[in-house]
């Protein structure tokens, strides 16, 4: 199996190169923009590979608010022009989605949202990810589109910090830290999302596939535990998203689950441990 890896210097796109090894044919930014078709083309003519993943996106969420016009180039028109020029060689197209596609509603009673239930984004990156799924899809009906959520990562996001990262710069700088407690979501670990995509791609796997580590918490959660495992004392309260008066509308419930998975990924909580082991963020003589 040849891999072509789009975004490859990304957080996630770094994971799956590292996955995959001798597999991956691994493509950062510079060496191919996903807005150029016929550049993607001629790279995926001359490497011919198995599989593409396309984990390029503009994904930061106010922003995309701003830019509807970026958000829908990045997210919706350059995975079409992927899906097209893998078409075009013979390969296989995975794109990564979003649980952003969530929002507009939350389940009754509360459940994590599963691949049979319909996307209705409420903000523009949402949108744009949808419009992207659907694309893809009909260039490639048997495209894999993996859902996943509140990515963190040892490269680092895009976006310039991970959210665990964050929180522990903003406990050491300020003391005192405000997170939004009514915003629920799977957070994941890139390194295990790395690893389930790899082993779909390795099963043939067609279709829309939520991955992401078991569980859910909302930010506020996520944060505790992150200053729990880091050993790091800090004065921190709840807020609510309309004191955090963000641009984009956040979901406030977007907690995903498979039904298609052979199995769930590890727990949150240990994803997360292991990532802050990894940072160097867990002091000496923590045992689990
Ligand atoms: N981050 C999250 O919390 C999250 C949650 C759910 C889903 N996702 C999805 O997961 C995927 C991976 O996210 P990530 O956090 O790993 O992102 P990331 O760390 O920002 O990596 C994305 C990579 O794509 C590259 N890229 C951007 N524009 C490009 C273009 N026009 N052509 C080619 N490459 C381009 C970026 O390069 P430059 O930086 O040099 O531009 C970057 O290396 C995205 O599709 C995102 O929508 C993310």
């Amino acid at each position: 199996m040849k891999v072509v890896v789009i975004g490859a210097a990304g957080q996630l796109g770094s994971d799956l190169c590292a996955v995959l090894g001798e597999r991956a044919v691994p493509l950062t930014h510079q060496q191919v923009d996903v807005n150029d078709p016929l550049g993607l083309l001629a790279v995926l003519r001359e490497t011919r590979p198995d599989w593409v993943v396309n984990t390029a996106a503009f994904h930061r969420v106010d922003d995309c608010e701003l830019d509807p016009g970026r958000a829908f180039r990045l997210n919706a028109v350059a995975p079409w022009n992927v899906a097209r020029a893998a078409a075009e060689v013979g390969a296989r197209t995975c794109f990564v989605s979003t649980d952003y596609v969530y929002g507009r509603d939350v389940p009754d009673p509360r459940r994590p949202w599963l691949e049979s239930d319909p996307p209705a984004p409420l903000n523009v990156y949402g949108t744009s990810k949808v419009a992207g799924e659907d694309l893809v899809r009909q260039v490639q009906p048997e495209a894999l589109v993996v859902r996943s959520a509140g990515l963190y990562g040892v490269r680092g996001s895009g976006k310039g910090w991970t959210f665990p990262q964050l929180m522990l710069h903003l406990a050491e700088t300020r003391g005192a830290v405000r997170v939004v407690d009514d915003q629920v979501l799977s957070p994941t670990y890139t390194a295990d999302l790395a690893a389930a995509i790899v082993s779909l791609m390795e099963d043939g796997a067609a279709g829309l596939f939520h991955v992401v580590n078991d569980g859910h918490c909302s930010w506020y959660e996520f944060a505790k535990r992150t200053f729990e495992i880091a050993g790091v004392e800090v004065d921190l309260a709840p807020q609510s998203t309309a004191e955090a008066g963000r641009r984009a509308a956040r979901p406030p419930w977007s907690a995903l689950a498979s039904e298609r998975l052979p199995r769930p990924l590890r727990p949150w909580q240990e994803a997360l441990e292991e990532y802050l082991e990894k940072i160097g963020k867990v002091p000496a003589g923590r045992t689990r």
